[in-house]
């Protein structure tokens, strides 16, 4: 089994998704295989994340499930006991970077200025979301990153799209970017799975010409 890391280098893209239902996971993780992008972050911003991870965790254990907007240990705890092996948080708090260090777990956390950069790398984090990418500088701003923190690697996400994602490919600071436009919530919800086969078919291959 490739490591987290290697794997993201690879799919370059993270789908960042909204469930609006345990069954929605499932279609979305069979797509998400056909399309040769066995990545998800499934955010806990409905209720039905944990379930959904769980049930991708069973039925497609080979899809590398990370979970988002994780704002407490307490949810991080929900996610990791559901299957997810990485974590992923929308800003830095110290707490939660001590409780996933202390399990060994992979954190993301966000950021988006220099002293947030300094302070998730003092508690021993050096992937990094930067959120909001767009409204935050976006490649400009992770230019600058680069030639501070040369060790830090980044995540961008937050207005990433086809039309920009290959601007954030280019840098050697990046990771892998994440983004929601390939599997909107409402897209889910209304089983417009074509479509989102679609948007995923597409962004694999701009991704990786
Ligand atoms: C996230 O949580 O990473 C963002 O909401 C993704 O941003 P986007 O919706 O602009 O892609």
């Amino acid at each position: 089994m490739l490591s987290l890391l290697t794997r993201l280098e690879k799919t370059r893209l993270v789908p960042v998704v909204s469930l609006p239902s345990v069954e929605a996971a499932l279609s979305l993780a069979e797509i998400l295989l056909q399309c040769n992008l066995p990545v998800v972050e499934v955010t806990f911003r409905t209720p039905h994340a944990a379930a959904g991870i769980a049930a991708i965790k069973n039925n497609f254990p080979q899809i590398e499930l990370l979970a988002g907007t994780i704002l407490t240990p307490k949810q991080a705890d929900s996610a990791l006991e559901a299957g997810a092996t990485a974590i992923v948080s929308p800003g830095f708090s110290p707490q939660l970077a001590a409780h996933c260090t202390s399990q060994n777990v992979p954190f993301f956390p966000g950021v988006c200025t220099p002293s947030e950069v300094q302070t998730a790398l003092e508690s021993g984090c050096d992937r990094l979301k930067f959120f909001p990418a767009e409204k935050m500088g976006g490649t400009g701003m992770l230019s600058l990153f680069r030639s501070l923190y040369k060790e830090v690697s980044f995540m961008p996400t937050g207005g990433i799209s086809l039309n920009n994602i290959k601007d954030y490919l280019q840098l050697d600071n990046v990771l892998c970017c994440g983004g929601s436009w390939l599997c909107p919530e409402q897209l889910m919800a209304e089983n417009k799975w074509e479509e989102i086969k679609s948007r995923v078919r597409k962004a694999v291959q701009v991704v990786n010409t």
